[in-house]
């Protein structure tokens, strides 16, 4: 009956995907717990590519259930199509199920993410404008339509028509946009969307039990991250859900004490989409290399992502904020071929030496890296296998990362396909060094 949460432990895009499609193997059924159709989450079968931004990573595997919890946001436009995609290929979903008590995203939810972000001007966050924030506050506001209002048309009308009351107002008044017409979404949300998600649509929270009573292994897929978390991350540069390893009980409908194990995936460096601070971040050539050699564009909308090392301050705190039993760190080939490779192990904050990551807005946007620079290595790791093919460098530049954060790197990317990963460390964590000595 255990859980396994996988989590984001930078700002997104470490490569989540392909290591929730890796454990599925260990694993019966695999739920997303929060976030919606920001994600894109990215795994490669045989050089064909699959993004999937709503159902869980899981599903490439014949075996697995699929699950999109009560925590995600759905827009069910974006759900059919990707029944249809991964249909049209081959793949399975019958399996698929998503909870009635899912919100749903609505059209003024996207239009008003756009519209918000237009006005904030150069203090925009970057968001998706996937209408991922404004459909979380009308979950807080409790304002939402949930996937369940799908199948009861009456309540869906009396709930859209109180929506509209309001939405239609500040479009109108605020920000001078036309209104929406109730006839219009309820035809499209009823007629068109209802009959074809009505046999996905399921109570989770008792097919999640009944499959951890059956003593079945659960795999809890986090979107996004640890620093876009709306309660620890870079606020207000965030997402509008709590990604860390708690948001995975809530998401779900599962208490903390079936959870035995939280993998945290970073990348072997770092990387951000979308504006807000980044201590490490690159402007120069070792970045663009970066970029360049990882394809940092992002899978769901094409918008080159951020560059910059690996920070050990960040990823202690994300360690501690999703008690992580380990690492997966994706990516590592991205590195060949750097001279030298740096990761950040303190932080200057003010001319004071911290290793802790500051709590002030200020202070973080202050925060100069102190770097610990590491030999690199010429070979390619792409063709590494077991921990004892990769170059002596890149086994110490892990060992490094293990030591200053007290945890096995478990698994190690190589490749983005499937196959092209290292078991590095099947053992026990190693001890901790003292982060001011590392
Ligand atoms: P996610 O959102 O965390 O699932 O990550 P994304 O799929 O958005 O971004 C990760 C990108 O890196 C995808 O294009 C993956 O195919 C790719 N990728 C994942 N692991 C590796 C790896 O070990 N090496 C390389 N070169 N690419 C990888
Ligand atoms: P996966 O699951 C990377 C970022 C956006 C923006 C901020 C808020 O693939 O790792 P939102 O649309 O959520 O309100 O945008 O969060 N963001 C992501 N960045 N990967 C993601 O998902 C992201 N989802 C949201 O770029 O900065
Ligand atoms: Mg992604």
């Amino acid at each position: 009956m255990p859980a396994t949460v996988v989590v984001g432990t930078q700002w997104g895009d470490e490569g989540k995907g392909r290591f929730v499609d890796l454990l599925a193997k260990e694993t019966q059924m695999v739920v997303r717990y929060q976030g919606g159709h920001n994600a894109g989450h990215t795994i490669v079968v045989d050089g064909e590519k699959f993004a999937l931004q709503l159902i869980p990573s899981g599903v490439l595997n014949d075996h697995i259930i699929p699950v999109i919890g009560n925590g995600v946001v759905v827009d069910p436009r974006v759900l059919i199509s990707e029944l249809d995609m991964l249909g049209s290929r081959g793949v399975d979903t019958s399996q698929v199920r998503v909870s009635g008590n899912a919100h749903l995203i609505l059209p003024y939810h996207q239009e008003m993410d756009a519209l918000i972000e237009r006005y904030l001007g150069d203090n925009r966050l970057g968001t998706t404008k996937r209408g991922i924030g404004p459909a979380y506050a009308d979950k807080a506001l409790r304002a939402g339509l949930r996937v369940q209002d799908l199948m009861d048309p009456g309540a869906f009308r009396a709930k859209l028509e109180a929506a509209l009351r309001d939405k239609n107002a500040t479009l109108a008044r605020v920000y001078n946009r036309l209104p929406l017409d109730a006839d219009e979404i309820a035809h499209l949300y009823l007629e068109e969307y209802a009959p074809r998600l009505a046999p996905y649509v399921a109570d989770t929270v008792t097919l999640i039990h009944e499959a951890l009573e059956a003593g079945q292994h659960v795999l809890l897929e986090g979107a996004q991250a640890t620093f876009l978390d709306l309660d620890h991350g870079t606020y207000p540069f965030v997402t509008s859900s709590n990604p860390t390893a708690g948001g995975a009980c809530t998401g779900s409908g599962i208490g903390p004490r079936h959870i035995t194990r939280v993998v945290g995936v970073a990348k072997a460096y770092a990387t951000r989409v979308g504006a807000g601070p980044f201590p490490t971040e690159l402007f120069d050539e070792a970045g663009d290399r970066i970029v360049e050699q990882g394809h940092e564009f992002g899978t769901n909308t094409g918008r080159r992502r951020r560059p910059g090392w690996l920070d050990l301050v960040m990823l202690r705190q994300a360690v501690r904020l999703n008690s992580c039993s380990e690492l997966a760190i994706a990516k590592l080939d991205v590195l060949d071929g750097f001279e030298t490779v740096r990761v950040c192990v303190a932080y200057d904050v003010d001319g004071r030496r911290t290793t802790s990551l500051p709590d002030l807005q200020g202070e973080l946007g202050r925060a100069d890296p102190i770097y610990e620079d590491l030999p690199g290595w010429t070979a390619s790791v792409r063709r590494a296998r077991e921990r004892g093919d990769l170059p002596p460098a890149a086994v110490d530049y892990l060992a490094f990362v293990e030591r200053y954060l007290g945890l096995p790197v478990r698994y190690v990317g190589v490749g983005p396909e499937r196959d092209e990963y290292v078991v590095f460390n099947g053992g026990s964590a190693p001890l901790a060094v003292s982060p001011a000595g590392a």
